[in-house]
């Protein structure tokens, strides 16, 4: 190398590290302006507009690296910040007053990707339209979102602590729902189903809330527990089958995404799905079946000799997750029809 290259080259350096827009249209290749915060070992920065359902958690220190030992990443919800973030989390529930809930007003720069975060099936996510043309990136529990970010999932690692299978247990089915109605495809099949067998009903629907240090507990005492989903929707499968059955220790009877999708993520043979039977009836003998018959009835937690599961809610460990997949994600992106991708 000449020396007037490596002058060029330092130069390029230089300018490089203190912005990311000089790498970015030097090279003139959208793939670099990733890796520049990997070559200067530069934070990436993220700001959450929003705290999602306006409960926030603390994000002083360093929290991707403290709590998830993720580095080179800073979390913050100062909104002051915006000309500098690289990454701005848009959080659905709180865009509910439309384009006003966003920095419109503020210069955005040109290296700065919007994302739009749910949690949510497509049926909670109203009002979508308005917001074509402005988000670079979507983060959800959906498989194929830019930032995957699930409810929960299984890791091929034997679980420390020991399990009990099938302890004595008072009750053989319990189901815990907040919002029922009655045209939902888990009411049908709950009042179809308890024809047949009982079940203990908790929840604010049936007026028996359980506060948080008693729901697994309350889980534990049956042998199955419903894990049904609000919404029969593209790989949504929630806290409702990672923590409230595989936590307590309950054999999951699932209602949601059809088997297949439970397949590639839950541990194998670790659950009953609704639609393996034909009718609710077939459902109900084969529990039966089940609680009767203790081996086929530990076949269930086989899976706790090989795997264990992994529980995702603190909303900074999902934070953190951006900046893990940012070096592989994908360059002036733009959702021009983001209701068409959530409802596909
Ligand atoms: C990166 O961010 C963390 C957390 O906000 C902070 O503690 C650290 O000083 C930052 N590092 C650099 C090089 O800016
Ligand atoms: C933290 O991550 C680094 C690599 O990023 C790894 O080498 C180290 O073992 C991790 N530490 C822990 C405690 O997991
Ligand atoms: C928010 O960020 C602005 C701009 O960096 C800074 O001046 C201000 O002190 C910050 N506020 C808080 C509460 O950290
Ligand atoms: C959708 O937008 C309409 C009109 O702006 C508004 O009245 C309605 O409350 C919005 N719905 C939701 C769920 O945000
Ligand atoms: C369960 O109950 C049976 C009979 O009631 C008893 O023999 C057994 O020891 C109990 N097992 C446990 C783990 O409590
Ligand atoms: C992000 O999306 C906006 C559209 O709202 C687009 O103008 C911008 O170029 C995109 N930014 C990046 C860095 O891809």
């Amino acid at each position: 190398m000449t020396i007037s290259g490596s002058q060029v080259l330092i130069l390029f350096l230089i300018l490089s590290s203190l912005s990311p827009l000089f790498y970015y249209s030097f090279l003139g290749h959208k793939l670099y302006v990733q890796q520049y915060h990997r070559v200067f070992q530069k934070n990436i920065s993220i700001l959450l507009w929003h705290w999602p359902f306006g409960r926030s958690y603390r994000l002083n220190g360093n929290k991707c690296l403290t709590m998830y030992n993720i580095s080179h990443c800073s979390l913050t919800d100062n909104t002051s910040t915006f000309s500098t973030a690289d990454v701005v989390v848009f959080h659905h529930q709180e865009l509910s007053s439309g384009l006003s809930s966003l920095p419109l007003h503020l210069d955005r720069p040109a290296s700065q990707h919007w994302v739009w975060l749910s949690m949510e099936p497509p049926v909670n996510n109203a009002n979508l339209t308005q917001f074509n043309g402005l988000f670079n990136w979507t983060m959800s529990y959906r498989h194929d979102a830019d930032i995957f970010v699930p409810y929960g999932k299984t890791m091929l690692e034997r679980e420390d602590i020991g399990f009990q299978a099938a302890p004595n247990r008072s009750c053989l089915v319990s189901w815990v729902v907040s919002k029922y109605r009655p045209q939902q495809a888990r009411a049908v099949v709950y009042q179809s189903l308890k024809k047949y067998i009982p079940i203990e009903v908790y929840g604010k629907w049936n007026k028996k809330l359980l506060p948080d240090n008693k729901l697994l507990p309350t889980i534990a005492n049956c042998l199955f527990y419903l894990s049904f989903e609000n919404s029969e929707a593209k790989d949504y499968i929630t806290e409702k089958l990672w923590r409230n059955a595989f936590q307590a220790g309950a054999i999951p009877v699932v209602l949601g995404p059809r088997r297949a999708t439970y397949e590639a993520v839950a541990p194998p043979h670790s659950f009953i799905h609704v639609s393996d039977f034909k009718h609710t009836a077939d459902l109900a003998a084969y529990l039966k079946h089940v609680a009767a018959d203790r081996q086929t009835y530990e076949v269930y937690f086989q899976w706790h000799h090989t795997h264990r599961i992994k529980i995702y809610t603190d909303w900074r460990e999902r934070l953190c997750q951006i900046c893990v997949k940012y070096p592989s994600l994908q360059i002036n992106k733009v959702y021009q029809d983001l209701e068409r991708w959530v409802n596909s």
